[in-house]
């Protein structure tokens, strides 16, 4: 088998079988589930990010609503229109993009959107509903690796899984995530004590931390499976070029199987957002989301 995880070819696979399960919903039950992604300011990453979000959005045929705000609305006016989306039922995830400007905090932004609503599982109930192993929505991120990594290794029960980085995006959630598949997880962090000698053990080894090509081969077990969520750009000849945490050209040779960057985990993370929202707008409906 290919040891590359193709992350784009998987993407597209989950958004034909999302495509169909929404017109199974808008024929069946009549409604069509709708995400709102509101953007404050004019961060360039986070402008393609959005356009990309909307464009994926309406062609598996759902509703894409945007509200893009100037970087100086206040606090008050983004809770204010939160409050509006949380209200409006043909609104059935609410999704605003980090970062948001300094003078706005994000806990408090993030916690005004109904946990039913939040299609980022970045709501505390979301948090709280993973770590107890309760049936809530899953950070985006994470859910694809996951997704990946059954897919390709099938049961993870027993493995051992190091997780370099704890974000509350990726690192903390990916973690949870692989203990509930009965992984023995470490996570490990910059105060890690000889952190290629951690990762070594691991047949599961998640890098998460935004350092361009940190992860060498030398850190790999033979045969483990490496996921790459880093998404760096670097500086070469000259150009820049898109590289991950993870040193592709050393790891892959002694990798089982290993994601590449780009076509790995990134565009996933979007296809995950339109799941989680097929399950939002389902949970809201009480219906059954549909089987594959
Ligand atoms: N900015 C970068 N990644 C993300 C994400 O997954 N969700 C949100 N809301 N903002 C982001």
């Amino acid at each position: 088998m290919n040891k590359i995880i193709d992350g784009k070819l998987f993407a597209e696979g989950l958004r034909a079988s999302l495509a169909k399960k929404i017109s199974y919903v808008k024929e069946n039950h009549g409604f069509t589930p709708g995400l709102a992604v509101v953007l404050v300011g004019e961060d360039p990453a986070s402008q393609v990010y959005v356009r990309n979000k909307g464009k994926q959005t309406t062609e598996v045929g759902m509703k894409s609503i945007e509200h893009k705000l100037d970087e100086s609305t206040s606090q008050e006016a983004l809770l204010k229109l939160i409050s509006e989306l949380n209200a409006d039922d043909s609104v059935h995830g609410i999704l605003v993009q980090l970062p948001l400007p300094k003078h706005i905090d994000e806990p408090t932004v993030l916690d005004s959107i109904n946990y039913e609503k939040d299609v980022d599982g970045f709501h505390l109930m979301n948090v709280g509903m993973l770590n107890t192993g309760a049936d809530g929505v899953v950070p985006c991120t994470p859910l694809g690796c996951i997704m990946m990594l059954k897919d390709r290794l099938g049961d993870l029960s027993g493995k051992s899984a190091v997780v370099v980085g704890r974000s509350n995006i990726v690192g903390k959630p990916m973690a949870a995530l692989l203990l509930q598949e009965s992984c023995t997880v470490t996570i490990a962090h910059s105060r890690t004590k000889d952190l290629p000698a951690v990762c070594r053990e691991a047949d599961i080894v998640v890098a998460a931390v935004g350092r361009p090509k940190m992860v060498l081969g030398d850190w790999i077990k033979p045969g483990a499976a490496v996921i790459d969520v880093g998404i760096n750009r670097i500086e070469v000849d000259g150009k820049t070029k898109l590289v991950g945490d993870v040193d592709f050209d050393s790891a892959e040779p002694v990798a089982g199987a290993i994601t590449p960057v780009p076509g790995g985990v990134g565009p996933m993370t979007i296809a995950c957002l339109l799941h989680n929202t097929l399950q939002q707008a389902c949970r809201l409906h009480k219906v059954d989301m549909p089987k594959d």
